[in-house]
């Protein structure tokens, strides 16, 4: 079955940085004694109050910069397929898996997950999704079992078959019993993104979205946590898509992997049809490392040529 998630020309821009407040606050007194209408002129690189000149604020409008997080992205995901987003940082893979989980709404274009449009129908997509970045939120001073019956509470599942549900789970990503009970603030951070982990599993479901799920996770725990994910892909036919860092584990787990480099996709494909796009690959051994150093980057190199 097509279709899990089809992601159409989508873009994601977001204003630029502003500087840090005592820069602003600075410049911004400085304009004005300058010459009264100063802020206008610094509005072309800072975000200025519209109390220092009300003409300042639409020319900011006009001029500010924007970072095009996600830009004209299209692709298609099947139901039960593990789908891997590579990109350098920045290139804006967890934009995109936030576009996805109905985190941000997308400026143009369109995202639906198994037929529901994200933007017009998101609880519906909430019900069927669920999500693991690597910057998890928990109650720290509460243990895993504590968190995760907390979370499992809010997706509605039965108090009776919950507790041992998430030993279960736990215990399967590599947690030791005596952890599951002990305050999330005395955990690694390896220890809390397997709590994570097994969060997310909980509500099963029917597309899991990982962002960098296996970052700063020890190798034993890499595998733990990718055994895991087939599993639950051949059990429970869940879709599956995530972005990694790493190659190998992109190249083990995924039926297909899309390549992003500032906002864009540059190249998408199975593994082995991405190594095989490289010239000269049946004369060496080409790696998957080899294709992403080869697509990514380019808009550096070619900024630094035209300075
Ligand atoms: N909330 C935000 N406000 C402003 N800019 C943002 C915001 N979130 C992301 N960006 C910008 O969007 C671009 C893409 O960021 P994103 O986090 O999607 O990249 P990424 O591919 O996930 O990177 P990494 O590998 O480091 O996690 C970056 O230039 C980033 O600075
Ligand atoms: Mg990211």
């Amino acid at each position: 079955m097509s279709g899990a998630v089809i992601v159409e020309d989508i873009c994601k821009k977001f204003g630029k940085p502003s500087e840090p407040f005592w820069k602003r606050l600075f410049q911004s007194g400085a304009s004005r004694k300058s010459n009264g209408n100063g802020a206008a002129a610094y509005g072309q690189q800072l975000t200025v109050s519209s109390e220092i000149d009300p003409s300042a604020d639409a020319q900011r409008i006009e001029t500010q910069k924007f970072v095009v997080a996600v830009d004209r992205v299209s692709f298609e995901v099947s139901r039960g397929e593990i789908f891997g987003i590579l990109g350098p940082n920045g290139g804006g893979k967890s934009t995109l898996i936030r576009l996805i989980s109905t985190l941000l709404i997308p400026d143009s274009g369109q995202v639906r997950v198994f037929g529901y449009d994200v933007v017009r129908q998101p609880v519906k997509v909430q019900q069927l999704i669920n999500r693991v970045s690597v910057e998890a939120s928990f109650f720290k001073k509460l243990s895993p079992m504590e968190n995760l019956i907390y979370g499992a509470r809010l997706y509605g599942l039965p108090a009776a078959e919950t507790r041992k549900k998430i030993v279960e789970i736990l215990l399967r990503l590599g947690l030791k019993e005596r952890d599951i009970y002990h305050p999330m603030e005395e955990m690694s951070r390896g220890m809390q993104q397997k709590a994570a982990i097994a969060r997310a599993l909980l509500s099963r479901p029917t597309l899991l979205l990982l962002d960098e799920p296996t970052t700063g996770l020890d190798p034993r725990s890499k595998r733990e946590v990718q055994a895991v994910v087939r599993e639950l892909r051949s059990d429970y036919n869940t879709t599956i898509l995530l972005t990694t860092h790493d190659m190998n584990e992109a190249e083990s787990l995924c039926d297909r992997i899309a390549i992003m480099d500032s906002g864009r996709v540059v190249a998408l494909g199975t593994p082995e049809a991405l190594k095989h796009s490289l010239p000269g690959w049946k004369d060496r051994d080409v790696t998957l490392e080899d294709v992403f150093l080869e697509l990514t980057g380019k808009q550096l190199k070619n900024n630094e040529e035209e300075e």
